[in-house]
């Protein structure tokens, strides 16, 4: 099996870092490798913010847990509000925010979520570890958040996608059971 192959199978959402940050030569790799994602109609209409070291993420997930009390965000009003809640309960010493220009992009969830899964795997191949991180897409749009959102340097247009939990692994997680037969094949 190739190693490209190889390394797919091998992935895995990963939620135990060393305290080690992640260099900038990984992170430029890493969004190179994820300017390649496909996008609908080449629109390659994304941006990532990233949120490097415990304070600086302990302060956006004050900023997240305000924005899911905000009347009409009741999605994780009552997962968020818990003392102990964090977006980072992983302690990844990196987050990252990912956006889809909503006028630009002609399929932003689906631009997205490529973008995230050429992330993960560029992660893996330079021996990180990273999980998909999902709750902040529904407060994406919360003003108060926005306006922090905008102070980070996420551009106004951009809906949140998702985001990505980003450190040094320790190990990787065994396998989960693989459902097969997903598919038929007709002629
Ligand atoms: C759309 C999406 C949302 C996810 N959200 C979270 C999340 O909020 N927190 C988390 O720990 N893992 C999250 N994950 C990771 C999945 O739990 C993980 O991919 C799945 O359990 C399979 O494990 P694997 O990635 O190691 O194959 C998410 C994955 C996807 C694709």
């Amino acid at each position: 099996m190739s190693e490209i192959l190889t390394a797919l199978k091998e992935r895995r959402s990963v939620r135990v870092f060393t305290d080690e940050p992640v260099s900038p030569e990984d992170l430029k790799t890493i969004f190179e490798i994820a300017s390649y994602a496909p996008t609908a109609r080449n629109s390659q209409a994304w941006w990532a913010t990233v949120v490097q070291g415990l304070d600086n993420i302990a302060k956006l997930n004050e900023e997240v847990k305000k924005a899911n009390q905000k009347p009409g965000y009741e999605r994780y009003r009552e997962l968020t509000k818990t003392a102990s809640y964090s977006i980072n309960f992983h302690r990844a010493p990196v987050f990252i925010i990912v956006g889809v220009d909503r006028e630009k992009s002609f399929c932003p969830s689906e631009d997205g979520a490529l973008v995230i899964g050429y992330i993960l795997l560029a992660a893996h191949d330079l021996g990180l570890g990273a999980c998909w991180i999902n709750q902040l897409g529904v407060i994406s749009d919360e003003p108060d958040f926005r306006a922090y959102l905008t102070q980070l340097g996420f551009p106004p247009s951009h809906k949140i996608i998702g985001c990505v939990a980003l450190g040094r692994r320790q190990s990787l997680p065994k396998v989960p059971d693989r459902v097969k037969d997903h598919f038929n094949v007709v002629g």
